[in-house]
């Protein structure tokens, strides 16, 4: 452990990532435990660079995002902070400067990099030896998707049943190299979603009526997806994320008031990505709670989806990625 009257630094990446059977709803509000388990890939090329600063000089913690000081933000980040110096056995306050190389809070999953980011940062700068899986549970009290960008390539969060969370905690299932898939996000909208996912879903459990059955017909997914990952079936994994995308969109357009996260050019891309697979370009879909359409292809057909994405009227630009590794510290 450092020596808790120095400042300490420490400056780490995390990646984003997307989810093919998702997280929509919780268990447990203040442990942030997700009501269904959910298994994501890791993107290379979206990512979180955070630097956490220790110093004993500071009266409370900041937050820097893109450099603004982001208020509004914060009382979330202090919360994890808090873990953390629990665990360090510090009450020192923290500047967190935080830098997005993607839009931000636009469905593009900045909670996940950014949460699985600070508690990397943080614990490295209190000298803190964190196992990943004691990572992933300190991430995921910050953001639910955060538990999985702990880790790089295709990536399970068990949702857990212990009380205490202990074993609500993502583990990887394949790394990035075991099937190189490429992900494309096109980007339709770059403004900041007017509702949030966490209240969104907690919104949802409260009032769609389809929300149970999302919850029960959920493990069966969760099954196929992983058979399909250990076999590199590709429209196995196709069917079932386009499924489960479509059920947590289903549940939250059904939750009232209605949470409509799609505009108009994110029906467009879907329709796209359906037509092209129909023709054989090997693509399926994915949409989290925002506008962006991420599509999923096998390597040598992202060019030829990147270019048909790109030509529907609303989409600003087309991200082209390939799966990536988990935290990694920056020097
Ligand atoms: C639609 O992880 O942002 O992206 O735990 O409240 O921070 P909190 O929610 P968050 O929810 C992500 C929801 C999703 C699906 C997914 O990533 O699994």
């Amino acid at each position: 452990m450092a020596s808790l009257s120095e400042a300490g630094q420490a400056r780490v990446r995390a990646r984003s990532n997307i989810a093919l059977v998702k997280y929509w709803g919780k268990a447990d509000r203040k442990l942030n435990t997700p009501a269904v388990g959910s298994i994501s890939v890791t993107l290379n090329d979206l990512w979180t660079d955070t630097e956490a600063r220790f110093d004993p000089a500071l009266e409370t913690d900041r937050l820097l995002l893109n450099g603004v000081e982001r208020a509004d933000q914060l009382d979330r980040v202090s919360r994890c902070l808090d873990l953390v110096r629990e665990l360090a056995g510090t009450d020192i306050r923290a500047k967190v400067t935080s830098e997005n190389n993607f839009p931000t809070a636009a469905g593009l999953a900045s909670s996940a990099s950014g949460f699985a980011a600070l508690v990397g940062a943080a614990t490295a700068a209190l000298g803190l030896t964190c196992a990943p899986r004691e990572l992933s549970i300190l991430a995921r009290r910050g953001s639910g998707s955060a538990a999985r960008s702990v880790f790089g390539g295709f990536v399970e969060m068990h949702k857990g049943t212990a009380a205490d969370g202990s074993d609500s905690f993502a583990e990887p299932l394949a790394d990035a190299a075991t099937w190189p898939l490429k992900v494309l996000v096109a980007i339709t909208a770059r403004t900041e979603k007017a509702v949030g996912s966490g209240p969104g879903m907690s919104r949802s459990a409260e009032t769609s009526p389809y929300y149970a059955a999302w919850v029960a017909s959920h493990p069966p997914d969760l099954e196929t997806a992983r058979r399909a990952i250990a076999a590199c079936d590709f429209e196995l994994l196709a069917e079932v994320s386009e499924s489960s995308c479509l059920k947590m969109h289903a549940a939250a357009m059904s939750t009232r008031p209605p949470l409509v996260y799609w505009n108009g050019a994110t029906v467009d891309c879907l329709n796209c990505v359906r037509e092209l697979r129909a023709g054989g370009l090997p693509a399926f879909f994915t949409i989290d709670a925002g506008p962006q359409l991420k599509a999923i292809c096998l390597p040598g057909h992202e060019g030829r989806l990147k270019s048909a994405l790109a030509g529907i009227p609303g989409v600003s630009d087309v991200l082209v990625t390939e799966l990536g590794p988990g935290l990694e510290r920056l020097e």
